[in-house]
């Protein structure tokens, strides 16, 4: 057969048609669920939603069997939960941050200096935590509208001397919309003006209602400037994540989301990966975006070199042709040249969407169809 319409694409990949409709929509190409899809269009929404597409032989355009790939139950394992942190200005989100990293470091490796490598992970009763250390609305937004999921749970930072402000409002609806899952954490609570009851009170407004009012959501109170209430926080995090029941197939190819990238005048283009499924190795070809290249090297975030890093780990690579964007889908292949096929294919779509997509429709047009 050769060709495939997003209906049958979206039950293929275990996605909503919605989904996918959006991904097209994205790529310039205005569909409905009966659309059929050509082989080009249909490996680039794969690769964007992280899932390679094997052709199988004969492989002349007309003519060609489509596998796409997924994981069975028996190959899947659990995965450290990938954790974002949100909240108003100067609600305490960097503090939280850092003595969280510094808990860890404390009791992991001593005397080890955590790098900051745009996200970094901690270990609680032998259980990792990924933390993605972009906890601006800015790139959770632009890698929501660029349509990469990389959060399993946000925490929701509110000072308890100050309350529910706009962006905590933003915050909630970012994390609703993107369906993740919302723990609470009340800071400040060592200062004077704090009142718990009222920021509990205020949120229920927004569905957030406490556990202990009868509600699903949890609630942690902490101090993250005097670092009380760090070790309740992680624990709720992991017994949130123990629900979402997070799995992963570490024996394959990696795939993963760009978090950040730039370019190093030393070492060229680095890339801040966190992977998703899959293990990547030194030496594997992969795609990132639009750009292409073999790992050179690897780094973890605690700056050491590694040779492979499995689901759920943020590491630091080099071995690029060129600085990607954060959002971008990082997927791997068999070869570098199957790698730059893709990237290059990837950047003559992407490009003629945009052209098109400028006169049209803004990103914002876009999902207002949805
Ligand atoms: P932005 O990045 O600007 O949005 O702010 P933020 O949310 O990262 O807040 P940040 O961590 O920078 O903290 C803002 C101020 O609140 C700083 O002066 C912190 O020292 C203070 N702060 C943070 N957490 C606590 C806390 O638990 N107790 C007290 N008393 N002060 C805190
Ligand atoms: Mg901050």
């Amino acid at each position: 057969r050769g060709e495939m319409t997003v209906g049958e694409l979206s039950k293929s990949l275990h996605k909503d048609v919605s989904e996918v409709i959006k991904k097209l929509l994205h790529l310039g190409v205005m569909a409905n669920i009966n659309q059929e899809l050509d082989l080009e269009t249909i490996q680039l929404l794969a690769t964007d939603f992280g899932v390679e597409v094997e052709m199988k032989i004969p492989v002349d355009e007309d003519n060609f069997e489509l596998i796409l790939e997924t994981d069975e139950d028996g190959d899947l394992s659990e995965r450290p939960p990938v954790v974002t942190i949100m909240g108003h200005v100067d609600h305490g989100k960097t503090t939280l941050l850092d003595a969280i990293r510094q808990t860890s470091v404390t009791e992991g490796e001593a005397g080890g200096i955590t790098q900051h490598i745009g996200a970094y992970q901690t270990e609680v009763h032998g259980k990792k935590i990924t933390f993605l250390d972009t906890p601006g609305h800015e790139a959770f937004t632009t890698m929501r509208a660029r349509g990469a999921k990389v959060t399993d749970i946000t925490i929701l930072v509110v000072a308890a001397d100050d309350g529910v402000m706009p962006q905590t409002v933003e915050a909630i609806n970012h994390a609703k919309a993107a369906n993740v899952p919302i723990l609470i954490a009340i800071n400040k609570i060592d200062k004077p003006g704090a009142n718990i009851d009222r920021i509990k009170q205020e949120l229920t407004e927004y569905a957030l209602v406490p556990e202990e009012w009868g509600g699903d959501t949890v609630y942690v109170e902490v101090s993250a400037k005097q670092r009380l209430g760090l070790e309740h926080l992680l624990e709720m995090i992991l017994l949130v994540a123990e629900v979402q029941e997070l799995k992963a197939n570490p024996n394959k190819r990696a795939r993963g989301t760009v978090i950040e990238a730039q370019l190093d005048k030393g070492k060229g283009p680095v890339v801040h990966v966190l992977i998703q499924n899959g293990t990547l190795r030194v030496g594997d070809s992969f795609v990132a975006g639009v750009c292409f290249g073999r790992v050179r090297a690897m780094v973890n975030d605690k700056g050491k070199k590694i040779k492979e890093a499995g689901p759920s780990t943020p590491v630091e690579i080099t071995g690029l042709n060129e600085v990607p964007q954060a959002g971008d889908p990082f997927l791997c292949y068999e070869d570098e040249r199957k790698a730059r096929n893709i990237a290059e294919r990837r950047a003559i779509t992407l490009r003629q969407s945009e052209i098109g997509a400028n006169t049209r429709v803004t990103l914002d047009d876009l999902y207002k169809q949805i």
